[in-house]
């Protein structure tokens, strides 16, 4: 397909910019901790703007650093100490011919810094008291993260109601800093009005409790955001571009946000003289799987509905965001139903989405795989990282591979085509090495096609993988178990061993009955490669297997994920021992093709790898599927009917007409052993180094092939 009206130019007030596409606001915990901007923070917009987004809306950034601050290094805008960093950032922005916006924001009730140095927090009025759902899900190793948030004394946050002074005061710092930025260089600010911050605490009926001309109607809650416009633009000319990002839905708030009300306060904010109206919303993140509504959300074009609505009701232009597909924005941009398409996580993943799109070669961009790590790691106060970019915020560091000098003709055997194999393959063959690739299995992907079966955009990963590999000319040996004499035959340089994890159910008494299957049993059965399961079934579902087997069905993760909503060799009550990424991923699967799952896990928490926010929706849904989720079960046991185990020490049965084993990966370097002990030199990544998954592989992957490089050069 090609994209013709997203490769248009367009305008916002007086500032033209190159394409349709702008890079979302999107807190990276980048800048210092002095909450200035340094060298890392910079390489890492730099490398957006290289990407050819025609604007980037910086992340959030304080209008009082070090006050209202959601995160510890946040970008400061309430000093001109901050104007030096910024300006720097901002001319290696514009280099690219790439605009660039401040976001600028008050944090309000989120503003998690205050609490830690024992400010009082700042809102309309005070915040119903709620617990977070999310929080009986974090780790322990997560927990410690958070250990300050409850302040100096240990008591949590301390509110104050915001009286005229207060709202004089703020509106005041908001005018300045834009006006800081704008002497930095910026070449427009975005107010933030959304996600819960100050302003849109004031904008939510849910939150806004006053009975004074800042509460009540949608006028009079607009009427400080509409104060903060105005300042802004009598501060930096009328000219100087202002967006607005507003919240158009707050999803399970009682009494929250709604369209009426948004288009509302858009309308106020276009009459104040907003250039732009950026079309988001709000999940109550109380509740486990609203992050993944809102602000974040997991279904494809989620607002697109909102994004119309205002432009219809507006005259200014409206940026869409929200899982947009570009296929989807260039239909709407094209029909008049938005003006820009705002891409947040799909720009951490492929930093040159716009370059490739305007330049006809789509088919190449690197997909997210929604995975929500890069949230998640802000979530916990940590600098954002990207699963399946793993040069993310690393774009400070000299990237060795850009050498290709030192590493052209050296021949490389990667074996293993899982994520970790094809991501090291991929890198290699770009740095200019010889690489060929063997994988034993009949398709490339390793455990990750059972992860795509279980989780869709898994699988656009290892397509793209794919794809790339081809691209680049890498030679690759599927369906071929490379034996160590064949490797030392052909005299590589170096071997890179990608054979993944051992995958032995441990010792659980039962489990060689007909109808427990462990990882291995299950992935042959659905996917092809091990048929040691298709001995359990009974007559007729070995012959479906074996049919699908045999017209290459199997092969097909698509075909599979479709088919077996239709029939699957799995009972209708399924009991899954094992409640960590495989195990729980595999009851969404199996939820989703109507059974009746209940998982059993000796540990006290579920889903320890996946991040927070991902494990927080997929755990809200088994449960609101009615999917039962046993911790610390002990004595575990597999019978003819089900599962018994212990737990409160208590006997407790389940019934089951199936049972999957998901435990017992672990690390598996033995490959890589008998490779030293016939003295060829190899590496060992991905799962087979240490269990870590997709980002695990593909970070792993990325740190050997800078460690080569660099031996090499
Ligand atoms: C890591 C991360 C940090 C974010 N931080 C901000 C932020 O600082 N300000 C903001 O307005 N939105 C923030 N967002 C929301 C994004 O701007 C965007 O609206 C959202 O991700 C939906 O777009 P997408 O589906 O293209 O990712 C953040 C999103 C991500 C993934
Ligand atoms: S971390 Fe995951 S969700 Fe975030 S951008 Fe990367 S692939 Fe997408």
């Amino acid at each position: 397909m090609s994209f013709p009206t997203l490769s248009s130019p367009s305008k916002i007030g007086s500032l033209t910019l190159k394409n349709r596409f702008i890079m979302t606001a999107m807190g990276s915990n980048y800048a210092e901790s002095d909450g200035t901007c340094a060298e890392r923070i910079a390489a890492y917009y730099e490398e957006r703007a290289r990407g050819g987004t025609a604007l980037i809306v910086m992340e959030t950034s304080s209008i009082a650093w070090p006050e209202a601050c959601s995160m510890p290094n946040m970008v400061g805008l309430s000093d001109d100490r901050f104007i030096p960093g910024l300006s720097a950032l901002v001319a290696r922005v514009q280099r690219y011919d790439c605009a660039i916006a401040a976001q600028i924001n008050h944090s309000g009730k989120v503003s998690q810094e205050d609490v830690v140095e024992g400010r009082p927090i700042l809102v309309p009025s005070l915040p119903p008291k709620t617990g977070s759902g999310m929080f009986r899900l974090l780790t322990d190793g997560e927990i410690q993260h958070f250990i300050k948030s409850g302040g100096p004394d240990g008591k949590g946050p301390r509110y104050k109601v915001m009286n005229q002074r207060d709202i004089t005061r703020i509106t005041e710092q908001f005018a300045d800093a834009a006006e800081r930025c704008q002497r930095a260089g910026f070449d427009a600010v975005e107010i933030h009005g959304g996600h819960g911050y100050l302003l849109a605490s004031f904008l939510s009926p849910a939150i806004n409790k006053r009975d004074d001309e800042y509460g009540g109607s949608v006028e009079n809650r607009a009427r400080f955001l509409v104060e903060v416009i105005r300042a802004v633009k009598e501060k930096c000319g009328r000219d100087y571009p202002v967006m607005v990002r507003l919240d158009a839905h707050e999803y399970r708030v009682d009494n929250g946000i709604e369209i009426d009300d948004f288009l509302t306060t858009a309308k106020l904010a276009e009459g104040a003289g907003a250039d732009l109206i950026d079309v988001s919303a709000y999940g109550n993140i109380g509740v486990g799987i609203a992050f993944t509504e809102a602000p974040l959300p997991h279904q494809p074009d989620a607002y697109k509905d909102f994004a119309q609505r205002a432009k219809q009701a507006l005259s200014i232009p409206v940026m869409a965001v929200g899982r947009i597909e570009l296929e989807s924005a260039e239909r709407a941009i094209s029909r008049g139903q938005y003006d820009f398409l705002g891409l947040g996580r799909k720009i951490l993943a492929d930093p040159a989405v716009a370059q490739k799109v305007t330049s006809n070669q789509a088919n190449t961009i690197r997909p997210c795989i929604y995975c929500y790590i890069c949230v998640s790691q802000i979530f916990i106060n940590q600098p954002m990282l990207c699963a399946v970019n793993a040069d993310m915020g690393q774009e400070h560091l000299p990237l060795i591979a850009t050498d290709r000098q030192s590493a052209l003709g050296k021949r490389i055997i990667v074996v293993g085509g899982g994520p970790g194999g094809m991501e090291a393959a991929r890198r290699l063959s770009e740095a200019g090495c010889s690489v060929s690739l063997y994988e034993q299995a009949p398709d490339l992907g390793g455990t990750a096609r059972i992860a795509a079966l279980a989780y869709e955009p898994n699988g656009r990963l290892i397509d793209w993988q794919a794809r790339e590999l081809k691209r680049l000319g890498v030679t690759i040996h599927t369906g071929t178990r490379i034996t160590i004499d064949a490797i030392k035959a052909l005299k590589p340089d170096h071997v890179v061993v990608a054979t993944g994890a051992r995958r032995e159910a441990p010792d659980i008494a039962g489990k060689d009955a007909r109808n427990v299957f462990d990882g291995e049993e299950m992935r042959g059965l659905l996917l092809g490669g091990s048929t040691s399961g298709a001995s359990k079934l009974n007559v007729l579902n070995r012959l479906v297997v074996t049919i699908g087997r045999w017209m290459g069905a199997t092969r097909s993760i698509k075909l599979v994920r479709e088919f077996s909503r239709l029939w699957m060799p799995v009972g209708q009550r399924v009991t899954i021992i094992g409640g960590g990424l495989v195990g729980i991923e595999l009851a969404e699967f199996l939820v989703e093709r109507g059974r009746e799952v209940t998982v059993v896990d000796p540990e006290k928490k579920l889903a320890p790898e996946l991040s927070i926010v991902r494990r927080a929706r997929v755990l809200h849904e088994l449960e609101e599927h009615g999917c039962e989720m046993i911790r610390n079960a002990q004595a575990i046991r597999c019978e003819p009917n089900g599962v018994r185990y212990q737990s409160n020490e208590q006997e407790t049965f389940v019934s089951a007409d199936t049972i999957i084993i998901a435990l017992g990966a672990e690390a598996n370097p033995s490959f890589a052993d008998d490779l030293t002990a016939h003295g060829v030199k190899s590496s060992v990544i991905g799962d087979a180094a240490a269990v870590g998954y997709i980002d695990g592989a593909i970070h792993s992957a990325r740190a050997l092939c800078q460690q080569l490089l660099s031996q090499w050069q």
